[in-house]
């Protein structure tokens, strides 16, 4: 088809040359900006592909000279925190309990970590926060059965208590149904009640008090106040394992029942009894 290029009277644009039924086709060109623009994109394009990775092959795809990409800038970062991280629990396995308490670096890193452990292996029985539930006993106040200093608690966390363990904490109640009268049974009770500050029977609170003086005070103190070599608790206080009303204390003096946890040494390693007893420490009870 012949073509003529002539420029068109009306607008004053030339025309491409082109004609369809005397319709002539003006030629009005891309603008120079976005002429250009959509070039320089084109060569950014290229410029990435060949840097960064980019095109899908069959045996993975086109890495780019850079050799870069937020994949291993991830993995490369992730190394970085576990390196820190070894950093950290070469330092805890070194550092005694005591040591790890006083720098705040590594406290701070094992509180973290403790709680996460506690969370695991400890919540079951003693609740989130050791707030304590039913008969394990709360781990967040001042009211300690076998210690609440870092070395008593690492001791108990590491070896348990009454579990089979060679050296586990020990200590048994005896069955004092099996020893005393019941009325003796009902009146030591009533002297029990009257530690706690509860005023019932004198006269039987007083012949109680002679009782307990010959059958519970070698472990339990002469004031009733507990011996935590002993593991025996504090009868004074409001804080009671199995109960402080009349029927769960005369049941726990006929048939006492006898706690027990587990040993964390054999499952746990060192570095992480560590975190869990200056977690444990932390909570608000720690001597
Ligand atoms: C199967 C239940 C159970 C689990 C799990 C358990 N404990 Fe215990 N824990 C007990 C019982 C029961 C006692 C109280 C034993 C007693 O009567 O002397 C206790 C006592 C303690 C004591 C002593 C409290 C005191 O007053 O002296 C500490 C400390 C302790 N647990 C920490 C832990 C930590 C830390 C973990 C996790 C690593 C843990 N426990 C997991 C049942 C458990
Ligand atoms: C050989 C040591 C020993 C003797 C003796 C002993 N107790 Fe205990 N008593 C314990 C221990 C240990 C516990 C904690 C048991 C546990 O954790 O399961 C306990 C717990 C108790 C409790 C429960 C406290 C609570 O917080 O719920 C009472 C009440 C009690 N004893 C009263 C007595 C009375 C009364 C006598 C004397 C007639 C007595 N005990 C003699 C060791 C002893």
């Amino acid at each position: 088809m012949p073509t003529k290029v002539e420029k068109d009277a009306f607008t004053g644009t030339d025309t491409t040359g082109h004609e369809w039924d005397g319709i002539k086709e003006l030629n009005t060109p891309l603008p120079k900006w976005w002429l250009y623009t959509f070039y320089a994109s084109i060569l950014f394009a290229v410029v990435w592909w060949v840097l960064y990775p980019s095109w899908p092959g069959i045996n993975g795809y086109a890495k780019g000279v850079l050799g870069s990409n937020q994949r291993l800038d991830l993995d490369h970062r992730m190394a970085e925190a576990k390196a820190a991280q070894a950093t950290y629990y070469d330092r805890l396995a070194s550092a005694s309990v005591a040591e790890i308490n006083q720098d705040p670096e590594l406290l701070n890193f094992a509180l973290v970590g403790g709680q996460v452990a506690f969370n695991e292996n400890c919540a079951g029985c003693h609740a989130l926060g050791g707030a304590g539930q039913s008969i394990y006993p709360t781990l967040a106040d001042d009211d300690w059965l076998w210690g609440g200093t870092l070395e008593a608690i690492e001791q108990t966390i590491n070896y348990g208590i009454r579990n089979g363990h060679e050296q586990a904490r020990f200590n048994e109640m005896p069955a004092f149904g099996e020893i005393l009268e019941p009325a003796q049974i009902e009146d030591v009770t009533d002297y029990v009640l009257s530690l706690g500050g509860t005023s019932g029977n004198a006269e039987a609170a007083a012949r109680g008090q002679a009782l307990f003086a010959e059958n519970c005070a070698s472990c339990h103190g002469d004031d009733g106040k507990g011996l935590q070599d002993m593991g025996a608790p504090n009868l004074t206080d409001p804080i009671w394992l199995y109960g402080s009303q009349r029927p769960q204390i005369v049941a726990q003096i006929v048939k006492p029942r006898q706690g027990v946890m587990p040993a964390w040494s054999t499952r746990l390693d060192p570095a992480t009894i560590k975190l869990l007893t200056v977690y444990v420490h932390s909570l608000g009870g720690g001597q």
